[in-house]
């Protein structure tokens, strides 16, 4: 304490000047301790209340391939809602996200443009995986970190520059899982194999031409069926670059090719298999002769197609799991926090895993997601 009452006060009768000047003395005790308390309350508060400091304040500039991929689109409201709960925990953060109309010279563009609109990290789902160049270049002149998803860069590009990381999922682990999947359905239902001829004759819809999802879920899920003890027989393969409408187109040419020879699709994606069915739909094609599907992702309508039992099963391609790593990552990277608590593979990788997706747990993806 700065000031003290004296206990015993010796003028036991004060005249006029001394009780004013008695006054006086309550009332700048009375200041003193309001200050020290006020300024104690502000020293309390300063500790407890974390105020984020401006190397904190996260400009986060997302910048993806095509709105039109049902996939993405999901998973980037996946991401803007794992920023939202970074915002929650007491971050200060904005979210900019640049679509790019699978051009990759506007994508470029567009990564400029979040530069210079002060973004301190970026996350990039390129257009073209193989052609990062220009964006690795910039984000290195202005020393701004780049997370790369869904779409992988090459491992040399990946080299480049130690703030480039990836987040995604293991492609092989896909179609290992299709390729079970279709296995075990064919397996147990012998009337797949409709000809009874000991073999099924498939077809596969594969995504573009060059994407690491692509090649290797064809390549696992085959090989996969062939180690389960399949005997197979291809059909036809068609490139539908992950789109619905044109997988349909697809599967419309190898039905006038195969008529209903076909017993088996596998697709690449979700929206492929998808596909496939609208194009049997179209040409009113009856229950009994209509192959099985099967795809991967379990978008909103996969999962419809599984709850409803039109397409056999899926994989899911985990985009909360990934938007989360994304979004820890990001944080990690600005704030100087958490980053040596992130487990990488080969320092700058991060895979989610996929899981099985049937007729009998299709629900716990349901309700996992509210739908
Ligand atoms: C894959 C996904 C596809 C498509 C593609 C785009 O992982 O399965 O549906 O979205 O990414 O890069
Ligand atoms: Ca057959």
């Amino acid at each position: 304490m700065l000031h003290s009452i004296p206990k015993n006060n010796p003028n036991k009768h004060p005249t006029k000047s001394s009780h004013r000047a008695k006054q006086k003395e309550l009332i700048m005790i009375h200041f003193f301790t309001c200050t020290i308390f006020i300024f104690w309350m502000l020293l309390l508060s300063a500790c407890t209340n974390y105020q984020p400091s401006s190397a904190d304040r996260m400009q986060v500039g997302v910048a993806y391939y095509n709105q039109s991929d049902t996939f993405l689109s999901q998973m980037i409201e996946c991401l803007k809602d794992q920023f939202d709960n970074l915002a929650n925990e007491g971050l200060e953060i904005t979210v900019m996200v640049r679509e790019a109309a699978g051009s990759q010279r506007t994508q470029d563009d567009q990564v400029k443009e979040l530069i210079d609109a002060g973004c301190n990290v970026l996350c990039v789902n390129l257009v073209d995986r193989a052609d990062p160049s220009e964006i690795i270049d910039l984000a290195r002149e202005h020393n701004i970190p780049i997370i790369f998803f869904n779409r992988e860069p090459v491992a040399e590009d990946m080299m480049q520059w130690d703030k480039l990381y990836y987040v995604g999922a293991d492609a092989n682990q896909s179609g290992v899982m299709q390729g079970e999947l279709a296995a075990g359905a064919i397996q147990t239902c012998r009337q797949i194999d409709r000809n009874q001829d000991g073999k099924i004759q498939y077809v596969v819809l594969e995504g573009e031409a060059g994407h690491q999802d692509s090649i290797i879920r064809t390549e696992s899920a085959v090989n996969t069926l062939k180690q389960k003890g399949v005997s197979l027989e291809k059909l036809s393969c068609g490139i539908a670059n992950w789109n619905r409408a044109q997988a349909q187109n697809r599967m419309m040419q190898m039905i006038s090719q195969h008529q209903n020879r076909i017993e088996l699709v596998l697709a690449n994606n979700d929206d492929m298999a998808l596909g496939a069915m609208d194009a049997y739909k179209k040409l009113n094609v009856t229950e009994s002769a209509l192959p099985v599907f099967f795809g991967i992702d379990g978008t909103d309508v996969g999962l419809k197609a599984v709850a409803e039992g039109r397409l056999s099963a899926t994989v899911y391609n985990d985009k909360e799991g990934q938007s989360a790593a994304i979004a820890k990552l990001a944080a990690a990277l600005i704030t100087g926090q958490g980053l040596n608590k992130i487990e990488f593979e080969n320092q700058k990788y991060i895979y989610l895993p996929y899981k099985k997706v049937t007729g009998s747990n299709v629900y716990v993806f349901y309700k996992e997601k509210e739908l």
